[in-house]
């Protein structure tokens, strides 16, 4: 017996996922104060460690120096995680656990693969570190947008749907993991999801702060090494919305810093609800990294399973 009877049951369905994803945005933990949890016993959480050099025998008190504990290089990643928003519900996402059954998965994970290529992390001799980035934006979107599904008629949705499915095919998922791999390396990634990600800019807009909080705010979307967008172009277009999305989009371009991205629109649907210049920027951005997929709704693999 299948789960559902209708399209309006998968459409009812679908939607309460989309509800339940903006939740999951929303609980991804802020970041905390260093050292709040779990501290360690040998700095107690100042992550130095204290020490004393004497100069020769007569040397009676010594001069105090200071090391960097061996617990900063794992506070530091771990902050650098937390401040990433990684939703919760994707921490587990990995690239090696990422199923290949299908063309598509395969090729979604090979340009996910690739991408991450474009980057990497250099010890000069001095030990400082040099970060190269991609040069390139990376999007995941679909072949058919939700947009255009919508106009059609249930009939031809359904079987368009069947077609042309692009929700619940890993796109988070890939950029999650992703995410979690930069932040590993080194990288400052900022995970964002457009619905509060946008709302959050327009509240800070209107409050009566000398635009304090919205300067901050954007400034975190322009400062991050890799923006991550998560489900791009959901909220519908406003013209304030719109000079939004082309400040960053332009203002990270203008910083040679890459976005990546995924969205339940394609191409032209996508361009409307974000704006046609700042569309044809993030496009024009992508180079070879940007895919139109569409494939099997992998939230629905128990049900398919019992069939
Ligand atoms: N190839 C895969 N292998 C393993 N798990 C997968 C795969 N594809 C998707 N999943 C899992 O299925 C769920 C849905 O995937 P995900 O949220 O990444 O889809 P999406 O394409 O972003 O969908 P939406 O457009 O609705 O946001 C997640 O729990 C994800 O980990
Ligand atoms: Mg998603
Ligand atoms: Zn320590």
């Amino acid at each position: 017996m299948t789960k559902f009877q209708s399209v309006e049951e998968v459409m009812a369905d679908m939607e309460k996922y989309q509800k339940l994803q903006k939740n999951f945005s929303q609980k991804s933990s802020l970041p905390k104060k260093p050292g709040a949890d779990n501290e360690c016993p040998k700095c107690n959480g100042k992550e130095l460690v204290f020490y004393k050099v004497y100069r020769d025998e007569n040397d009676e008190f010594g001069t105090d120096w200071a090391k960097p504990c061996e617990c900063s290089a794992r506070k530091e990643w771990q902050r650098r995680f937390k401040s990433s928003m990684v939703p919760d519900e994707f921490v587990d996402a990995r690239l090696d656990n990422f199923n290949m059954d299908t063309n598509i998965q395969n090729l979604m994970h090979e340009m996910t693969v690739d991408y991450l290529q474009e980057f990497s992390v250099y010890t000069a001799e001095d030990g400082r570190q040099e970060k190269k980035f991609s040069n390139y934006n990376f999007g995941l979107i679909a072949e058919v947008g939700e947009s255009s599904m919508r106009e059609l008629n249930p009939v031809d949705r359904a079987k368009m749907k069947k077609l042309k499915n692009n929700f619940g095919i890993g796109k988070t998922h890939l950029q999650m993991a992703l995410a979690k791999k930069l932040v590993k390396d080194g990288f400052n990634v900022l995970v964002v999801s457009d619905v509060t990600f946008i709302d959050d800019l327009m509240q800070a807009r209107k409050a009566d702060d000398n635009n304090e909080s919205y300067f901050k705010l954007l400034d975190s979307a322009l400062k991050a090494d890799v923006l991550i967008w998560d489900d791009i172009g959901k909220v519908s277009n406003t013209e304030p919305r719109e000079r939004m999305y082309y400040t960053i989009i332009n203002e990270r371009y203008k910083r040679n810093k890459p976005i990546v991205f995924n969205s339940n629109e394609d191409r032209s649907s996508l361009a409307e609800k974000i704006g046609y210049a700042g569309a044809s920027r993030l496009f024009g951005e992508c180079g070879r990294y940007l895919l139109e997929a569409s494939g099997k709704d992998m939230r629905f693999k128990e049900v398919a399973s019992n069939v």
